[in-house]
């Protein structure tokens, strides 16, 4: 039996850079010019969205997708600094009017890894002066659709942004500096902070009292290897302390501990209204190694697949600071759509066994988008984009996810009919479109 009833909203996730196009001064174009995309293809191509936002909505809508998450580009709103482009705030009042008239409730990040590029020259989040900056520009946002819009996230990822860009040197700036990378997360913290305060008070201004405000997190099932290897135990405590567990406690919390400084900005108290997770896989450690081990279940790009992760780090989420839960992300890389349904089935069955207060789930992605590093290659979409014609295809899964939604969950019927396919494994050739 597989049937499973789904008692929270289903809804799809974008992020402005990976899906709008038409955007050349912001710090992701900057980097692919200086041809660090690996297919060199460009975010100023993208999905063409901001054009064809009508066509998408509408697609959404026969989908039958009840909650919407995406953002808005700072470098559109905010061209240069203190200047801001009126034509871009309405726009986005437009899309989100539409979006609101349709029925989709809209969930709004501010900030998804993408900074202006006058922003990004003067250092970005390693600039103390950042808060100033973002609270700025957040504020301008909140005034100009705050009616429209009572669910925000902040910011998108921060642990992602600070180790990409400034541990691994992968995105920009392409830093490798442990120092940068704590004081960026300390900087992003503080303006979490300072955000969240602001958004209440911008809409409580506004006569409402309905906001919900939190920060996308993203959160890797961590598991040693060996549970019996003291020295597997040691570096995944380590690890998951670095890279996730110090930022959930300051941006839930603000408590402040390794590797984050202290700062005035981070101080005790509750900064979220709801726990927003982005979830996409286990990380094995082995000491050193964070490979997937040899014949686990894996997507595209070698994620090791692990459906009751999400429940897990759920939990722990939710054991600091009881509140509904947001799943902002999940999904995968699967370019043939092969098995993104049953991976979709599977981490929804997880949730509903563990018996969170889940409000919302939002598959990322709605469609196939740019990828940053992996620009179009990588597909994570419920909807096919070809990008030279720009056209949209349902895929099975996204049929899948429609029918789901129609049903208010999965059917036997629905489950053979999509999810009964087997996962790439680790160790295996995969084969791309
Ligand atoms: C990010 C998205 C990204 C997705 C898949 C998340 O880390 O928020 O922007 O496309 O993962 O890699």
């Amino acid at each position: 039996m597989h049937e499973l009833p789904i008692p929270f909203l289903l809804g799809a996730a974008s992020a402005a850079t990976q899906i709008e196009g038409g955007d050349v001064s912001n710090s992701w174009y900057d980097w692919y010019r200086q041809g660090h995309i690996k297919d060199g293809s460009s975010p100023a191509v993208a999905d063409n969205h901001y054009t064809l936002w009508r066509e998408d909505l509408s697609l959404m809508e026969q989908m039958g997708i009840e909650t919407y998450r995406f953002g808005v580009e700072w470098s559109r709103i905010e061209p240069e600094e203190g200047v801001f482009n009126e034509e871009a705030l309405a726009h986005y009042r437009e899309e989100i009017q539409a979006m609101v008239s349709a029925g989709i409730r809209p969930l709004l990040t501010l900030h998804h890894f993408t900074n202006p590029r006058w922003f990004e020259a003067m250092g970005a989040f390693e600039n103390p002066r950042c808060v100033e900056y973002l609270l700025r520009f957040s504020e301008k946002v909140g005034r100009a659709v705050g009616d429209l819009v009572p669910d925000y996230i902040t910011i998108n990822e921060p642990n992602v942004y600070a180790m990409e860009g400034y541990l691994a040197g992968e995105w920009p700036p392409g830093k490798r500096s442990f120092s940068a990378y704590r004081r960026v997360l300390t900087h992003m913290s503080a303006c979490h902070i300072a955000l969240y305060e602001m958004i209440h008070r911008v809409r409580r201004e506004m006569g409402f009292t309905d906001t919900r405000v939190s920060f996308a997190h993203h959160l890797c099932a961590f598991t040693p290897q060996n549970p019996h290897n003291p020295w597997h135990r040691f570096c995944t405590s380590l690890a998951q302390r670095g890279f996730q567990d110090a930022v959930t406690n300051a941006m839930y919390l603000g408590k402040v501990g390794f590797p984050l400084h202290r700062h005035g900005g981070i101080r005790p108290g509750q900064w979220c209204d709801f726990i927003a997770v982005n979830y996409y896989r286990r990380i094995t450690v082995a000491g050193l190694s964070m490979n997937a081990p040899q014949g686990a279940a894996v997507n595209d790009l070698g994620w090791e697949i692990d459906p009751r992760g999400l429940a897990r780090v759920c939990q722990k989420v939710y054991d600091l600071l009881p509140r509904p839960i947001f799943i902002t992300e999940n999904g995968t890389c699967d370019n043939n759509d092969l098995y993104r349904s049953r991976l979709i089935y599977e981490h929804l069955k997880a949730l509903c066994d563990a018996g969170l207060p889940v409000e919302r789930y939002y598959h990322w992605c709605f469609c196939d988008n740019f990828e940053w590093l992996e620009g179009q290659s990588a597909r994570f979409g419920l909807v096919h984009v070809d990008y030279t014609t720009q056209r949209r295809t349902i895929k099975r899964s996204g049929e899948f996810y429609a029918a789901m939604i129609r049903s208010r969950g999965v059917s036997d019927e629905l489950y053979q009919r999509y999810c009964e396919v087997s996962y790439p494994q680790s160790g295996e050739e995969v084969k791309h479109e």
